[in-house]
């Protein structure tokens, strides 16, 4: 039998923090883009993860870790807090997955809850954007996300070198037409 797979609501914790810091200079070191360039120093990870927990707390984010065993081995965040004109709006952002866990669906758990929770939350629309090279689209699109688009030349990969990024969107509620 394999071992269970908890997706859970993280917050402000020192272990949070520091696994999910792990987890971000390991993803960037593996060459994946999710903001950051190689080498990635501590301090600058745990920072980040520290200003996202904090807004996670304040409830305009929602940062999703799956555990396996006790081990952080994945992570999603559900972006909440928009502009007055966006309250139907969510945004998934810094999904990544271990990289010896890759291909046991668990980025696909972390997404089906960050889905569901949106809904909770009362809202109807979702998007999102990934690197042309080396993202995850097949995995977004295989979920229901459509293609809007891609803008070429977005971003820089994590050892150099332009990549463009493709931009997505999902309803997950009533739509206006
Ligand atoms: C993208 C990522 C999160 C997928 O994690 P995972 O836990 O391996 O994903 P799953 O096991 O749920 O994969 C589900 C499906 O998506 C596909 N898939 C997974 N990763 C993919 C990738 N990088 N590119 C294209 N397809 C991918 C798998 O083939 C799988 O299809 P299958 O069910 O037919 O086998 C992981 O590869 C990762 O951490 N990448 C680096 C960070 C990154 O690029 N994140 C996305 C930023 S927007």
């Amino acid at each position: 039998m394999s071992p269970q797979l908890d997706i859970v609501l993280l917050s402000s914790q020192p272990q949070v923090i520091d696994d999910l810091s792990d987890l971000l200079i390991a993803t960037v070191k593996n060459g994946d883009s999710v903001s950051f360039m190689y080498p990635l120093a501590r301090l600058t990870a745990e920072t980040f993860w520290k200003n996202s927990l904090a807004a996670a707390d304040r409830n305009e984010r929602v940062v999703l870790g799956a555990y396996m065993e006790g081990t952080l081995i994945g992570t999603v965040t559900l972006l909440l807090d928009f502009p007055p004109n966006q309250p139907h709006r969510g945004e998934i952002a810094k999904l990544m997955t271990k990289v010896s866990y890759r291909g046991q669906g668990v980025a696909t758990s972390l997404l089906l809850k960050a889905e569901k929770i949106a809904t909770e939350r009362g809202k109807t629309l979702l998007t999102l954007d990934t690197a042309v090279e080396g993202g995850a689209a097949s995995l977004y699109e295989k979920l229901g996300f459509q293609v809007t688009g891609i803008i070429p030349d977005f971003a820089l990969k994590p050892y150099g070198g332009l990549t463009g990024t493709i931009i997505y969107w999902k309803h997950i509620g009533p739509t206006s037409q």
